[in-house]
């Protein structure tokens, strides 16, 4: 099957779709957007996060298919050109970043944190990240980004 979406802002066109394929692996296979991590392809880690029509959803749990017509927004459309977003540059920062494979997941978590609670407590973070899991950091680094960034971004 052919999908058509937009994809951070750009129309993009997939052929040769495999009914079963997941979002995930058109991103990453088919469209040449690998920010976007697969981890354990069930929904259980949050690597994978993206927004589809402004909802996060895990693309390892989202057809391909069902991205026709719709629009998503990936870790990399975060960026403005070669800036960084605050929280991306907030994770660089808080050193929240280790082996990194769970960061794009984790940045675009928190992006959608910020834009609903522009100042998280703690415990807001922890429930709203804990479906992204990081084998590295211990989380620690990670709320601290979290804050970091939520300070820039409300000074802005
Ligand atoms: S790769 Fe999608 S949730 Fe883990
Ligand atoms: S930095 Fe390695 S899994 Fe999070």
């Amino acid at each position: 099957m052919r999908i058509t979406c937009t994809v951070n802002g750009r129309p993009q066109v997939a052929d040769s779709v495999w009914a079963g394929e997941s979002l995930l692996y058109v991103l990453r296979e088919r469209l040449g957007l690998p920010g976007s991590k697969n981890a354990c392809e069930q929904g259980e880690c949050g690597s994978c996060s993206v927004y589809l029509d402004g909802t996060l959803v895990c693309a390892c749990l989202v057809l391909g298919g069902q991205a026709d017509g719709r629009e998503i927004v990936t870790v990399e459309g975060l960026s403005n050109g070669d800036s960084l977003h605050p929280v991306q540059q907030a994770f660089v920062e808080a050193g929240a970043v280790q082996c990194g494979f769970c960061t794009p997941g984790l940045v675009v978590a928190t992006h959608d944190l910020l834009r609903r609670v522009p100042r998280p407590s703690d415990a807001q973070i922890r429930e709203a990240l804990a479906g992204n899991i990081c084998r590295c950091t211990g989380y620690a680094k990670i709320i601290d980004a979290v804050h970091l960034a939520a300070g820039r971004m409300g000074a802005a």
